[in-house]
């Protein structure tokens, strides 16, 4: 092979390598395993499996930024189910348009609650969106799961969190148990299911800390100014039975996020 076909051949490799490593989706026709990565189409968030310390090897599934280079984990799936055994993991979405975590030995150590479509073999795929939520939708595009109904320890921008279904509670953010360890920990956060108005943390079934008490109005936001760049706006409110938390930030902020440490301390962070 002359040098100007070598260079072609390299410059191939490397356009097909990226491509492949920039793919922001999973299908039914692929697996995902430890090593790779689904990329979103913008390069925010990064979704693969990840250990959370050099003394712990267990293996997790989750979402962390991309360009941050201290991984900033935002979502785990297997918090509670950790992969010691690496060979052979994979993530994968089944002819019946479930998306499955399976362990070496081929157990289901996670997946998708509920998705399974009447009538069987929909074709799905699984997309990481800019947002950094997580979608298994099918192929005429009804969305049948998002991780962001399945909080971690972490709220994002603009994302809707159903926090109560006819005064029983449904989203909560439950923290990590320790700085190295994506497994639920006592502190979480949530409504306070005797009275809907009122969010607490909690320490384990105890409240821990109160939050703002939300007047029984049905539309409720505020405005928070960090900064004369950055304006963060929450909102509280009732559609029917259900009751939601959403917070925006302006356009051009920084990298913002909600977090429950595993300290029960409650930040926004960016
Ligand atoms: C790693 O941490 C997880 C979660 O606490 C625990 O279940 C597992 O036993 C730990 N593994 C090792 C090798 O310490
Ligand atoms: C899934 O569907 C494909 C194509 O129809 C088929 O070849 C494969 O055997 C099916 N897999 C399972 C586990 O049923
Ligand atoms: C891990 O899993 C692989 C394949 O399932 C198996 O061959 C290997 O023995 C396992 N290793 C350990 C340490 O259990
Ligand atoms: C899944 O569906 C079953 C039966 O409809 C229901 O009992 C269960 O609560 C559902 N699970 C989730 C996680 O939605
Ligand atoms: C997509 O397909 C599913 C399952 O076949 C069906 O329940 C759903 O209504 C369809 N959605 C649209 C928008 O056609
Ligand atoms: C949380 O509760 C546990 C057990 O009830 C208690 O030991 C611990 O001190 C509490 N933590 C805080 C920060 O209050
Ligand atoms: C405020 O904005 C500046 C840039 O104008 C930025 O460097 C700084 O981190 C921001 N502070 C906060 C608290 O967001
Ligand atoms: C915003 O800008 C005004 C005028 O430039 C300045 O006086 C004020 O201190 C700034 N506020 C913050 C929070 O940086
Ligand atoms: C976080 O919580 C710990 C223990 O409750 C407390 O000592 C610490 O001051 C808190 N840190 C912040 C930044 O609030």
């Amino acid at each position: 092979m002359g040098k100007a076909s070598l260079h072609v051949f390299f410059l191939l490799f490397l356009i097909l390598s990226s491509f492949c490593q920039s793919n922001d989706q999973l299908s039914q026709a692929n697996s995902l395993s430890p090593g790779d990565m689904l990329i979103s189409e913008g390069r925010v968030f990064a979704l693969g499996f990840f250990s959370p310390s050099n003394s712990n090897k267990s293996l997790y599934l989750g979402i962390w930024y991309h360009n941050i280079p201290e991984r900033t984990v935002v979502w785990v799936a297997n918090r509670d189910s950790p992969i010691s055994n690496h060979s052979s993991v994979k993530l994968t979405i089944t002819n019946s348009s479930e998306m499955v975590l399976f362990d070496s030995e081929g157990r289901a150590v996670w997946m998708t609650a509920n998705t399974t479509t009447a009538g069987g073999a929909d074709r799905a795929i699984a997309v990481l969106l800019d947002s950094g939520n997580f979608v298994l939708r099918l192929l005429n595009g009804t969305v049948v799961w998002q991780s962001t109904d399945h909080l971690t320890d972490t709220i994002l921008p603009n994302t809707r969190v159903l926090l109560s279904y006819k005064a029983e509670v449904v989203g909560r953010l439950v923290a990590w148990k320790g700085p190295d360890d994506p497994s639920s920990g006592d502190f979480s956060f949530s409504i306070d299911p005797s009275s809907n108005l009122q969010i607490f943390i909690w320490n384990g079934s105890l409240p821990y800390k109160r939050l703002d008490v939300v007047n029984e109005v049905s539309v409720s936001g505020g405005t928070y100014q960090s900064n004369n760049t950055s304006v963060m706006s929450q909102y509280l409110y009732y559609r029917g039975d259900e009751l939601y938390y959403t917070y925006t930030v302006s356009d051009g902020s920084p990298y913002t996020r909600i977090l429950l440490d595993n300290r029960g301390n409650l930040s926004l962070l960016s």
